[in-house]
């Protein structure tokens, strides 16, 4: 990969849509701080100086179905460097890296990532994966819900984190089939109650597994049902 740093920037997944549009391919856009960082759902992302913000230009030859994949693919990357920092990062499906807090499903968020993508119906032209790290920031600067390496392990090296990301997000790209059972074992909310909140309304009931394309297997009251995108919440 090769990485275009920025002191500061608008959005990293914003420049590396250009870069994607000018035929970039393995090329990082990182930067220590965004002035209007996006999260999923057109919500806004806090992005203050001392974070990991980054997005990851790739093309791919995989089907749009497969692109979540790489979304899978760059949370366990996250979970792993975040570790290695000696946090005790987990994931809640289907991609946030988050800290436990406590032992019933409770927790705080250290990264989120916003996946784009173009391309036809059986091949994708370019896919950019950006995950957002709250590193070396105080957690009182961040949303409640948040926490940072900073808060839970001290301050990171953050070009070794960034180069343990990377390496780590390249295994996986080449082992696609391998991402999942990875996936598994950083799980959180695998045995937790959930609510999902999808385009076809609300679904409760037990996380039980997810299938080889990464989507949720829920035990409702009424039977078995696999989500593939939503907003997960923990329940107690
Ligand atoms: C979410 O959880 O809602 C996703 C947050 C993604 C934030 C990252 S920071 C790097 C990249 N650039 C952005 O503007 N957003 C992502």
């Amino acid at each position: 990969f090769s990485v275009e740093y920025h002191d500061s920037v608008g959005s990293t997944n914003d420049r590396a849509r250009e870069l994607a549009g000018e035929g970039a391919t393995d090329e990082v856009v990182l930067a220590d701080e965004q002035t209007g960082g996006r999260g999923r759902l057109e919500r806004e992302w806090t992005a203050p100086p001392g974070g990991v913000w980054l997005s990851v230009v790739t093309r791919p030859d995989i089907a749009p179905a497969q692109a979540p994949l790489y979304t899978l693919a760059i949370s366990v990357a996250t979970a792993r460097a975040a570790r290695e920092a000696g946090v005790d990062a987990r994931i809640k499906w289907p991609n946030d890296v988050v800290v436990p807090v406590g032992d019933d499903g409770d927790y705080r968020k250290l990264s989120g990532i916003l996946t784009e993508m173009e391309g036809e119906t059986d091949r994708v032209e370019w896919v950019i994966v950006g995950p957002g790290i709250n590193a070396n920031i105080d957690a009182d600067t961040l949303p409640e819900s948040a926490t940072s390496i900073r808060e839970e392990a001290g301050d990171v090296d953050r070009r070794r984190f960034v180069q343990r990301l990377l390496e780590s997000f390249d295994d996986h790209r080449n082992d696609l089939e391998g991402v999942v059972p990875a996936w598994r074992e950083l799980a959180l909310t695998l045995g937790q109650r959930v609510r999902v909140d999808r385009p076809g309304g609300e679904i409760v009931g037990e996380a039980v597994d997810v299938t080889e394309s990464g989507a949720l297997v829920i035990e409702t009251e009424d039977g078995r049902e696999t989500v593939s995108a939503g907003d997960c919440e923990h329940l107690r």
